[in-house]
């Protein structure tokens, strides 16, 4: 695709108060990344030119995407000054003549959902859709087929709250209307903002073509509120789940499981239903049981669960993780653990059995150390491992024992048990 014809511009100044958070709502995630990543992700598809425009905590929502992102053009709005999205646009310089405003809270916009707006060549071209519930959406009043202007919900009369038509946020504008219009806006409204939508009565009146995109509520929807997060998450994770799906992994009641973008399948996987997986993990031809969390980690023809947690860091393979097992930062290779474990900065080698119980102690309230076990061990159930500690190949840890040595060479088997007494007839003395 030809990327230098159209540049983008993202909204991304706001405060979004209906969220009711501390954070600026386009950094609230989606499937494990920022809304306002998803969104310069879809704009990268289609133009080498893109604007995002900051002010309220400018600097986290710059330093976040410049951590996925670089060749992002960042403008700051004068938000004091000219609050609103067509304060929003006063700074900006795009370098195309056909420019297309995207507000930041839709995070399930594609580059596909856009195509109609790179296609259609008129000065102002404008998303719109129907809903039943119009409630929080500017309304789009057209007459004979026009449209005429956009009113938002604060300023509209009771007849113009009954419009159904709502504007979805997104216009493609001719680079020329926005230089003309952009400075003629005023804030004489309800909230004394500067409102890109007035650009369309503006643009109207002087006898500009306004063209009207009907748009899906699915691709175009706007997050303004929790309720709004919550109902684009469970979108989103559909789409996640059907890519997935499609490329072969298996999923067992598939509306409980979650997977963040950035996860990756490969081989045949299975997944249990209410499992959860997270951050870059990497699954190989891996069975993840019901209930279990796998958190930027990598599993290869292994199985983990049910209710297993794999903490980030984790690489596992050829290996089996049984329930109520935590493994967090270590790498286990043909390794057995199949009951209630934490195994924490490890390394354990092949044909090594982890016995129930067993606790790896690496930290000493102050700092964390590594646990280092070689190949055919086996470790006794109800064991703690007191870090730093090495155990090396063909080792036996008796069930009980703490180990604290430092290292228990090859060939030995490591016991601390205090000697177990037998006290007759204690039972009955105790309990008559
Ligand atoms: C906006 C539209 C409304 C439309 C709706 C679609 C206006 C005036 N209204 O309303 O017609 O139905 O989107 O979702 O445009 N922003 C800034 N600077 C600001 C204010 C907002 O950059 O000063 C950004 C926000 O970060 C956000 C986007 O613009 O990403 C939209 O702002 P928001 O307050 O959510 O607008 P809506 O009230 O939803
Ligand atoms: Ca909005």
């Amino acid at each position: 695709m030809n990327k230098d014809n159209i540049s983008i511009v993202i909204l991304a100044a706001g405060k979004g108060s209906r969220m009711k958070s501390p954070k600026a709502k386009v950094l609230h995630n989606i499937s494990g990344k920022p809304m306002l990543y998803h969104i310069i992700k879809a704009s990268q598809e289609i133009s080498d030119d893109i604007t995002v425009v900051i002010a309220h905590q400018k600097e986290e929502v710059q330093k976040q995407m410049q951590a996925y992102f670089d060749n992002i053009n960042f403008v700051v709005q004068d938000a004091e000054k000219f609050p609103g999205t067509g304060g929003a646009m006063k700074n900006v310089k795009a370098k195309n003549k056909k420019v297309l405003v995207l507000n930041g809270d839709m995070p399930l916009i594609t580059s596909k959902a856009l195509q109609g707006f790179l296609e259609l060549d008129d000065d102002v071209i404008m998303s719109i859709f129907d809903l039943e519930d119009p409630n929080g959406y500017g309304r789009v009043i057209i007459k004979d087929n026009h449209v005429q202007y956009i009113v938002e919900q604060k300023d509209a009369n009771d007849g113009e709250l009954n419009t159904t038509t709502v504007n979805a946020g997104i216009y493609a504008f001719s680079k020329d209307v926005l230089e003309k219009y952009i400075p003629l806006l005023s804030n004489d409204n309800a909230q004394e903002e500067y409102y890109l939508t007035d650009v369309i009565a503006m643009a109207k009146n002087d006898g500009l073509s306004i063209v009207p995109l009907l748009v899906d509520e699915e691709h175009f929807k706007g997050v303004n509120s929790k309720k709004d997060l919550a109902d684009s998450e469970e979108i989103m994770q559909d789409r996640i789940r059907t890519h997935w799906m499609q490329e072969g992994v298996i999923m067992q009641l598939p509306s409980t499981i979650y997977i963040e973008e950035g996860v990756a399948f490969e081989g045949e996987c299975i997944l249990e239903n209410g499992c959860r997986i997270t951050g870059d993990s990497k699954i190989i031809n891996s069975h993840i049981k019901a209930g279990s969390v796998v958190e930027d980690s990598i599993m290869k023809n292994s199985d983990c669960g049910p209710m297993a947690h794999l903490r980030p860091l984790s690489n596992i393979e050829d290996t089996h993780i049984g329930n109520f097992v935590e493994v967090k930062k270590s790498t286990l290779k043909g390794v057995k653990a199949g009951h209630l474990s934490y195994l924490g900065n490890s390394e354990i080698d092949e044909g090594t059995n982890i016995g129930a119980g067993t606790i790896t102690c690496n930290y000493d309230g102050i700092k964390k150390y590594k646990t280092i076990i070689g190949k055919n061990v086996f470790i006794g159930s109800d064991s703690q491992l007191v870090a730093p500690v090495t155990i090396e190949d063909d080792v036996m840890i008796a069930a009980g024992t703490t180990v604290t040595s430092g290292t228990v060479p090859s060939g030995n088997l490591a016991l601390s048990r205090t000697k177990m007494r037998l006290i007759q007839n204690f039972y009955y003395r105790f309990f008559s």
